[in-house]
């Protein structure tokens, strides 16, 4: 400590001679001048040692750990060499799956009540931010690694709130930095085999000791492609874009599976196994310019393949016509996810799943869960053209005893009024099919909103008009903090700029990932994400397209 004390009066006399330097110990020079008696010199020399444990054992620490972690899964590594715009994304999955500070101390600055646990005032706790990170309820097979997770960058590794880590974008940027020289100059780099890895006892920091790594010279690609050398990628400050998450997959078959329907199964290139997908899951598919979200409707289990139903739509927004154009076996595409926006909560006692159309492809994935885990439910499936509805054989095959089926070309009809009226209290409604459909059951639920679940893949509207918009203000609970919106921003432009981490995908109000709480103020909610009874209670919002109503000022839980 001595010699680290002396070290950090080194750096602060160097500081010195730069009496102009920018940024906060430059700052506490120039303040030590007007209040030597408040920084005093014994305050400098704290916080530059304080600042330099701070930055440099975390960040080296983790990024042993994520070298660590994704040389040890070699298939990761080359999906990072191969595509460096996945390198954000996977050091936020490695700082979440291990990252190099566990545990932290805190005190309780009011009572409250953790897991059944009452905490007093003033307890003194050690947050095992490690553990929440692995938390089940919130993050899918957690135990497994994966550098496409949409959400891992809700892990707690750099804290949360006001006193959530300083430096977390600094030590993003040394990271992606390291990750990216090294991928681009040594992607043969591999760990030491049957080395030892050992970790200093400790109950906050984790990284090991040493990490021996070893590569062939003469395979350097410079040698062959001096070029490399002088590539640059654009750096983007922040948490990583959800939109370089894509991964590469080959169209393994493509099938008729109704008039103008494609069935289309995608594997990954190499053969490797995909992640595990829940019931109402759904793929956003790349192709050419366009980008489309396709329900899952595979079977459970399969983690080999995914399967998508593809209805052309001649007079939609001509994604779905080029993919039906274009397509072929063998081709390869790039989706994004899979994510789940319409999960299924599986703790219900009766379920009725209401499809129509092409909105039979998550349903089906629903009634395969549901007969999987053995609890009650029904399947109503409509079609304008029995020609034009997937998925028939499969549905009656596996779920004929429980689906009726409208085929309004043979004039059969679902009456959504008879359906409700039957319901019983217990009975829970999943639905997706059109914008139609979807509203007549929101008309007829409304009494009962929260046992409706529906899948909208259309927006209200989108885009700001900041002629009709006006600025207001947030205040951010936990962070302790006050934003403005301004008119010709929206409140997650806002919170992104302002540091604020805040998951996000479609940005147009539908898909719900960019929720957050309000504890105080009234919102005007344009999303279609939530129920209107869900508007009602006003106690949650989509950052994305939301915005507080006219006078009022909104306080988050952020
Ligand atoms: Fe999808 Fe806001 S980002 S609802």
């Amino acid at each position: 400590v001595g010699k680290f004390w002396q070290f950090s009066g080194e750096v602060l006399e160097k500081m010195r001679k730069n009496p102009d330097g920018h940024g906060w110990m430059d700052y506490s020079i120039r303040k030590q001048k007007e209040l030597p008696e408040v920084v005093t010199d014994s305050y400098l020399h704290s916080m530059m040692m304080a600042g330099i444990v701070a930055a440099h054992e975390t960040t080296a620490n983790a990024s042993a750990n994520a070298f660590k972690l994704l040389l040890e899964n070699r298939a990761l590594w080359e999906s990072i060499c191969a595509n460096p715009a996945l390198i954000p994304n996977a050091i936020e999955e490695c700082l979440r799956f291990s990252g190099s500070f566990v545990a932290w101390r805190r005190k309780a600055t009011k009572p409250t009540v953790v897991g059944g646990v009452d905490i007093p005032e003033g307890a003194k706790l050690l947050i095992v931010m490690a553990s929440a990170n692995h938390d089940e309820r919130h993050f899918e097979n957690p135990d497994e690694m994966d550098i496409y997770r949409d959400n891992t960058t809700d892990h707690l590794t750099f804290g949360y709130g006001s006193h959530q880590c300083l430096g977390k974008n600094l030590a993003r940027l040394e990271m992606r930095i390291f990750f990216e020289e090294l991928t681009k100059r040594l992607p043969h780099m591999e760990l030491v085999a049957d080395q030892k890895f050992e970790y200093l006892p400790n109950t906050s920091v984790r990284g090991p000791d040493n990490l021996w790594v070893r590569w062939d010279p003469s395979r350097n690609p410079e040698r062959t492609n001096p070029d490399i050398l002088g590539t640059r990628h654009s750096v983007k400050i922040g948490p990583p874009s959800k939109q370089d998450l894509t991964r590469e997959m080959r169209v393994e078959a493509l099938e008729r599976i109704g008039d103008n329907i494609l069935g289309v199964t995608l594997k990954d290139p190499n053969g490797n196994a995909l992640p595990r997908w829940s019931a109402g899951s759904h793929i956003d598919f790349e192709v050419g310019e366009f980008s489309r979200k396709y329900s899952l409707c595979g079977e459970a289990g399969d983690n080999g393949t995914l399967k998508v139903a593809i209805l052309r739509e001649d007079n939609g927004r001509g994604g779905s016509l080029h993919i039906h154009q274009t397509l072929c076996e063998g081709m390869s595409v790039r989706i994004r996810g899979p994510k789940n926006h319409f999960r299924l909560n599986e703790t219900h006692d009766d379920y009725v799943l209401i499809a129509g159309g092409i909105g039979i492809t998550p349903i089906i994935a629903m009634a395969d869960r549901l007969k999987a885990i053995g609890k009650p439910y029904t399947v109503h499936y409509a079609g304008r053209v029995r020609a034009n509805m997937a998925l028939v054989e499969r549905l009656m095959r596996d779920h004929g005893a429980v689906t009726t089926l409208y085929a309004g070309d043979e004039g059969q009809v679902l009456s959504l009024d008879a359906t409700v009226a039957a319901l019983s209290e217990q009975t829970h409604i999943y639905s997706c099919g059109p914008e139609g459909l979807l509203n007549a059951l929101q008309d007829l639920m409304e009494p009962m909103a929260e046992r409706l679940h529906i899948e909208h893949f259309s927006a209200v509207a989108t885009g700001l008009d900041p002629e009709n918009e006006t600025a207001f203000e947030v205040e951010l609970a936990d962070s302790e903090r006050t934003l403005t919106v301004a008119a010709n921003e929206t409140l997650l432009d806002a919170l992104e700029a302002a540091g604020i981490d805040i998951q996000s995908d479609c940005r147009e109000g539908l898909c719900g990932s960019c929720e957050v709480r309000v504890l105080d103020g009234e919102a005007d909610h344009r999303d279609k994400a939530m129920s209107a009874a869900e508007h009602a209670t006003s106690d949650r919002l989509m950052s994305c397209c939301s915005r507080a109503k006219k006078g009022s000022r909104l306080v988050l839980a952020l």
